[in-house]
């Protein structure tokens, strides 16, 4: 069979798009490439062009548009993803909860909305079971829902191998599964606690909860391939299903700055979640930018940080050398004459359009926000956090390539600047491109951090850490199998 063509992937491409939410780069044509070939050569299509007509002729819950998404969506997932965030789930957030419905209607509505193969709502209702003193009392719901039906039959059976089960500790393990060989079946008091259901995030309506609204709802690692109007759609959506005081988890690469103005982050001792924004105007504004929390937090709660949701990038691996802030070292003070800004004025009036900028961009003036750090660039041209915050604003706003030249820019500048880095190999990762040049992004990271613990992580780190960032970097090097520095 021929090559797919460029007009046939860009033709998929909007189709898949258009059904699933899915969304496939340029660099992803490679792996949209393989899946078709796999299903024409199944489905004994003559070619890219009759199998294009065989599936926009279906619908989106055929048995072929779901056979194509089995093969296309990443199910990658296993239990205690995060753990920092499974922590806060058990030590603060099902006790809050709890708490609030004892003396009420007691019950609990969970919803994991892209579950996968199960592993994730399954950690949820262990948790669940060990937090409640009579769960038996309980009016519980533990949704589970997936686009991929393939994933749900895994899922419904609950059996498991070892690695899905690594991050569990041993009384665990024996407390909620039965080994069978090599397999772990999951015990029948957890697995009934768990209602399977298909759910396509993008075009299906919402499922309601027992009470008003969901009191927690996990959309983990998956709107990472969607396209940031339709994350937009998705979380105005789960805003909407959540209830007043429910909690969303994100996964790490999914912080819902600068897309979502409903939402307040919070961190849990290094876990980042999110709860509804008051309409009374706390938080108001959330990307209530780094370092510039003037918004309430709630209890026990502190403002969370800001990275932004990865897109894509042509891989690039810089070394990791000391800091030179070549804004220091470089520019010479130069005398004035009249009428001609001295470097030191510039500088100040740079310094205020990146203020402004960030205002801008807590508002959701996202168009002026980037004006406002190209006026900053033009007063400072070395200016490293104007280069960043326009990458974060042209990310977001899906214009990746200007996005990829401005995470470059601050890592030429400087070279240190470990949330560019990061942003930028995200970016690689999503666009699915060599695997060797992404684990060198992430590894220099690492190895960096590792020789200064204490990196300034910059202005716009907001509450995010040199040990948040370790823990992003070791999670993905661990996820691609590759070895960590020591
Ligand atoms: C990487 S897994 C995430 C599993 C789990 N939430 C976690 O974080 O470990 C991504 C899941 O999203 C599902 N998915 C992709 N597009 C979806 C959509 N439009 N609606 C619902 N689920 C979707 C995939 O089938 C896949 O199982």
């Amino acid at each position: 069979m021929p090559r797919m063509t460029t007009n046939d992937f860009f033709i998929f491409r909007d189709l898949i798009d258009k059904k699933s939410g899915l969304h496939f780069d340029e660099g992803r044509k490679g792996l949209l490439e393989e899946a078709l070939r796999v299903r024409i050569k199944e489905t004994k299509a003559g070619g890219f062009q009759e199998y294009y007509r065989i599936l926009s002729e279906v619908s989106t819950e055929s048995e072929e548009f779901s056979r194509l998404l089995d093969i296309l969506t990443i199910k990658e997932t296993f239990f205690l993803r995060d753990k920092a965030q499974f922590e806060a789930l058990r030590t603060i957030v099902l006790p809050e909860i709890i708490h609030k419905q004892k003396n009420r209607e007691r019950n609990i509505n969970i919803w994991s909305a892209a579950c996968a193969t199960g592993e994730e709502p399954y950690s949820i209702a262990m948790f669940l079971l060990d937090a409640l003193p009579n769960p038996k009392k309980w009016n519980i719901r533990i949704l589970a829902t997936d686009i991929s039906d393939e994933a749900l039959t895994k899922a419904r059976k609950g059996v498991y191998r070892k690695r899905s089960i690594r991050l569990l500790s041993d009384t665990d393990i024996s407390r909620f599964f039965e080994k069978k060989g090599e397999e772990y079946v999951i015990v029948p008091q957890v697995k009934s606690l768990v209602e399977f259901s298909t759910l396509n995030l993008v075009r299906d309506a919402f499922p309601t909860s027992n009470g008003n609204g969901w009191d927690i709802i996990f959309c983990r690692n998956v709107i990472i391939y969607f396209q940031v109007e339709t994350i937009r759609k998705v979380l105005t959506k789960i805003n909407q299903s959540l209830s007043e005081e429910g909690f969303l988890f994100t996964g790490y690469a999914e912080i819902l700055r600068y897309l979502s103005t409903t939402f307040q982050p919070v961190n849990f001792g290094g876990a980042f979640i999110y709860k509804k924004k008051k309409e009374s105007g706390e938080g108001k504004g959330e990307t209530a930018l780094l370092g510039n929390n003037e918004t309430k937090s709630p209890r026990k709660l502190q403002p969370a940080a800001t990275r932004s949701i990865p897109s894509k990038l042509r891989p690039q691996a810089l070394p990791i050398s000391p800091t030179i802030s070549k804004r220091e070292t470089v520019l010479p003070k130069v005398s004035t004459s009249e009428g001609i800004p001295s470097e030191q004025e510039k500088k100040q009036k740079a310094g205020k359009c990146i203020e402004l900028a960030e205002k801008l961009s807590n508002q959701g003036l996202h168009k002026e926000a980037i004006e406002e750090c190209h006026l900053a660039i033009k007063h400072d041209p070395l200016l490293v956090d104007a280069y960043f915050l326009a990458g974060l604003l042209y990310n977001n706003k899906g214009d990746t390539s200007i996005a990829i030249k401005k995470f470059k820019k601050t890592l030429f500048l400087k070279p240190d600047y470990f949330l560019a880095r990061l942003n930028l190999a995200d970016l690689y990762l999503k666009e699915g491109i060599e695997q060797k040049k992404i684990i060198i992004e992430y590894t220099n990271i690492l190895e960096g951090l590792l020789q200064n613990p204490k990196e300034d992580l910059g202005k716009f780190a907001g509450g995010y850490t040199a040990e948040n960032l370790l823990k992003v970097c070791k999670e993905r090097l661990t996820q691609m199998g590759a070895e960590l520095p020591v």
